[in-house]
């Protein structure tokens, strides 16, 4: 049988054909428009996605027997607000997980009603990029569409309603809106009043490996595939990475350089940090996660050099970088302002430490490094809560440079296992697929079978003492600087 793997990502969407075994036969990646109509702000619009889902899957599958595909699953962009009218037509275009217009409902929410109480309903306090500040945003700034909101979705669960009819979520993305209550895997009723919504707004919750539907004869046609497909909840793109990775069961991690960089510990007992730095989210294993996420990582690279630099030579950039561990340039790679553990919408990307005999291999080693130190400080919350880890395996577009992975393993000191296919969200949405259709009975089974590390980088014991010292330093930077991210506003 066949399974595809839809990762709706933020710059595009990958899509990836699997079949029993595991093997991947063929992936296909299509792009659509990001828009930041204020600085801050990050939206996109849901037919773009589906439109591209569409063109992708029909080339995805335009060598293979379609007859033989037999489940979809996703990984998805998190957090990110779409909400329909009574009509199922989407209202306005959906706030993105890296938008920070929030700040006010975000400070409501965690000092008004506290970070006490929302710790209590949903295991997490509240983040700029959260989905329950952005519908106070909608409540607050545009009364007009609060009051036509039928459903709320998140960015996949529109793609599973457009190719079922079923509104739907999984239990990781929804553990991400601020809304769930993520110890007992359902909604909250508190959060739904806070927010002024009902439960019924909210769509159905699933496993993430549940089937939810199959897909709408209109739907198949469209896609060329049997009306039996059958469409699984899926999950956020970071429990679908995970996936991908063999991230499950008990005290597992994975890092992803993606847009955002995220560092996953999956985990069987549900728990939670003393300042809920890091965010506890349900796991589409059937179990939960702590994570880390920083909002610019592979991107703080991709602005460097694409903007900044101006080139597309990523791998000959680094081929000049030979000083490591001992780089006198930092970066604060807060060019979205910050998730993990700052929780600043207004801290902002900095450059510091510059001479006159720096070069542009030390900038472009200081912004790979500032993405590893500020990965570290998430671990470092990991750490003080007991968690020991040796070692991660690591996905996104930022694991394809070996120097990347190198500077990973000795910043956090952690061997660094690499797996046959980077393509982590949209391998776990084909798993997730096979799980759902009975070719697998759990997840941990499938990864167990499929999933294979290919290479471990280890950290070298010189380095990562460099390293050590390099951040004691770094962490120093972001205190000094916070207050002046206040008055730059
Ligand atoms: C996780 C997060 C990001 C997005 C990226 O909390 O916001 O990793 O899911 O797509």
């Amino acid at each position: 049988m066949l399974y595809i793997g839809i990762d709706l990502g933020t710059s595009a969407v990958k899509l990836l054909l699997m079949d029993s075994e595991g093997h991947i036969i063929n992936i296909v990646s299509k792009e659509y428009p990001l828009y930041f109509p204020h600085p801050g702000w990050s939206e996109q619009n849901p037919e773009d996605w589906y439109e591209q889902t569409v063109l992708g899957i029909r080339e995805l599958l335009q060598d293979a027997d379609k007859s033989r595909v037999a489940g979809i699953s996703f990984g998805g962009q998190m957090h990110g607000l779409v909400i329909l009218d009574k009509e199922d037509q989407v209202i306005r275009p959906a706030i993105l997980w890296n938008d920070g217009r929030t700040t006010e409902e975000t400070e409501y929410l965690n000092n008004v009603v506290g970070k006490d109480k929302l710790s209590e309903y949903t295991a997490n306090i509240a983040f700029a990029g959260f989905t329950a500040p952005k519908l106070l945003w909608v409540k607050n700034k545009e009364p007009e569409n609060f009051a036509r909101i039928e459903k709320i979705m998140l960015p996949k669960d529109y793609i599973a309603y457009r190719l079922t009819g079923v509104h739907c979520t999984d239990v990781s993305d929804a553990s991400g809106m601020l809304l769930f209550d993520v110890k007992n895997r359902r909604w909250s009723q508190e959060m739904c009043d806070i927010c002024g919504i009902k439960i019924s707004q909210l769509a159905a919750c699933y496993e993430s490996y549940e089937a939810v539907g199959t897909v709408l004869p209109r739907a198949a046609e469209e896609l060329g595939i049997p009306s039996s497909v059958k469409v699984a909840a899926g999950a956020g793109d970071n429990a679908a990475a995970a996936v991908g990775t063999g991230t499950v069961g008990d005290n597992q991690c994975n890092i992803s350089l993606g847009t955002s960089g995220t560092i996953f510990i999956s985990s069987k007992q549900f728990g939670v940090d003393q300042y809920n730095a890091l965010h506890s989210f349900a796991h589409a294993d059937g179990s939960y996660h702590l994570m880390g996420c920083m909002l610019s990582a592979a991107s703080c690279n991709k602005w460097w050099m694409d903007e900044i630099i101006g080139t597309k030579e990523y791998a000959e950039e680094q081929k000049e970088i030979r000083n490591l561990g001992g780089n006198h340039v930092f970066f604060l790679p807060y060019l979205m302002g910050e998730r993990s553990p700052h929780n600043n919408p207004n801290a902002r990307a900095a450059f510091i430490g510059m001479t006159m005999d720096t070069t542009r291999a030390d900038m472009t080693q200081a912004v790979l490094e500032g993405v590893a130190f500020a990965l570290r400080d998430s671990l470092e919350v990991a750490k003080s809560l007991g968690i020991h880890l040796t070692r991660t395996k690591i996905c996104g577009g930022g694991a394809k440079s070996p120097l990347w992975k190198k500077i990973v393993a000795n910043v956090l000191n952690l061997k660094v296992d690499v797996i046959e296919s980077e393509e982590g969200p949209a391998m776990g949405g084909a798993m997730l697929a096979a799980v759902a259709c009975g070719e697998y009975g759990s997840v941990e089974e499938i990864a167990a079978k499929v999933v294979k590390v290919v290479d471990t980088v280890e950290p070298e014991p010189e380095l990562a003492a460099r390293y050590e010292a390099r951040y004691r330093q770094f962490k120093e930077i972001y205190p000094a600087c916070r207050p002046l991210f206040e008055v730059l506003g």
